[in-house]
């Protein structure tokens, strides 16, 4: 590992090869690289926008955009890189050949400055998604893959281009990679859907309005205090209830007092202190026949671990929206949440709500 040698929240606004090539090795946590995908054309923003002048260029040509040096550096040093090259210009032409140059020089000085223990987002889309694929798997190798994200960009349209007979186009695709065996991670979660919600937490709290389900307070082995029967006692025509007082032992006119067991062949999974401080706290509610149930809240529940189908981050619209052709939302921020607390402190997600 090496100290960075670059200033911290800066945006170098040069080319990114020279720009790596004077950045130290090992001193990189993350990268989220958002090139040109090979669209075949030019990019505008939008006149009298924030972005109005931008533009940059998405066609290449072997003869005009790729440097000899690359070539020679990618021969030398790369020959894994080189074949994915070749196989591209055989398979697609040129162009690809061209593209695929332009990203392998910068991909291999994008590994040599990420740490050991640092990951690489590159985001592309099904144009050379697959090509890069195999680029990525030549440069940090096939073992360090880990995930490759869909996120779905835009919702479903009717594509009105006369004559067009394909699926519509509405996903990019992000490339997942690890440089070393021991890379970064916290997992981030996100909301549960609504179906689920209404079908796996269906009870809602009187009072607090809380959702929640009932969870089993049984388990498949003994481990201490969990052979007991439950004392719970009820009004007749009431509700059950805990037992707390041991009341059963000089029972009230009118009232009903019983032991529950386990279920047949299981054991309590947790001690009676443990279920008097359950009940204590208003976390057991009762099925008819006296068998206790932990109250599961949703809103206490860390959600969904974070899949690789993202259809939940839409396009940037409103003020975020600068006119740039390319811009990518704020919400996809969540790459940097997977890589570390302080990323999390500094631009925290926005919070999960529960149906
Ligand atoms: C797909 S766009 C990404 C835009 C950006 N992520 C955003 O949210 O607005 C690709 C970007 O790569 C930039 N680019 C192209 N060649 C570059 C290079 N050699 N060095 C640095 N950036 C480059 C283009 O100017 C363009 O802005």
């Amino acid at each position: 590992m090496a100290a960075p040698n670059f200033n911290n929240r800066t945006l170098y606004h040069l080319d990114n090869l020279d720009v790596l090539r004077g950045m130290n090795s090992e001193s990189v946590h993350l990268i989220a690289t958002d090139p040109p995908f090979n669209k075949g054309r030019d990019f505008h923003a939008t006149p009298d926008s924030l972005a109005a002048g931008a533009r940059f260029q998405d066609r290449w040509k072997w003869d005009n955009d790729v440097h000899p040096d690359w070539v020679d550096k990618i021969q030398d040093d790369w020959p894994a890189v080189w074949s994915v090259i070749e196989s591209s210009r055989e398979s697609w032409g040129d162009d690809m050949a061209a593209f695929l140059c332009f990203m392998g020089v910068r991909l291999m000085e994008m590994r040599r400055v990420l740490r050991e223990d640092g990951s690489i987002y590159l985001h592309c889309d099904p144009t050379a998604s697959h090509y890069l694929k195999a680029l990525m798997d030549a440069i940090f190798g096939g073992k360090n893959f880990l995930s490759e994200i869909i996120w779905q960009r835009t919702n479903a349209h009717s594509d009105t281009k006369q004559g067009r007979r394909q699926h519509g186009r509405i996903h990019d695709v992000l490339l997942y990679y690890k440089k070393g065996s021991n890379w970064i991670w916290n997992p981030i979660y996100t909301d549960y859907d609504k179906e689920y919600v209404e079908n796996f937490y269906r009870e809602i709290e009187e009072g607090t309005k809380r959702r929640y389900q009932r969870g089993d307070l049984t388990a498949a082995k003994p481990g201490g205090d969990t052979s007991y029967k439950w004392r719970v006692k009820r009004s007749i025509g009431g509700e059950w209830a805990a037992d707390l007082s041991d009341e059963w032992k000089s029972p009230k006119q009118g009232w009903e007092y019983k032991g529950v067991p386990p279920y047949k062949g299981r054991y309590w999974g947790f001690s009676q202190d443990n279920m008097r401080e359950f009940a204590n706290e208003g976390r057991l509610v009762y099925s008819r026949n006296g068998m206790p149930r932990y109250k599961r809240y949703i809103d206490e529940m860390p959600g969904v671990t974070l899949q690789d189908m993202w259809a939940d981050i839409k396009p940037t619209q409103g003020k975020e929206r600068t006119g740039y052709p390319t811009q990518k939302p704020l919400r996809k921020r969540r790459l940097l949440h997977a890589l570390s607390e302080q990323t999390r402190r500094l631009l925290p997600l926005r919070p999960r709500a529960h149906a």
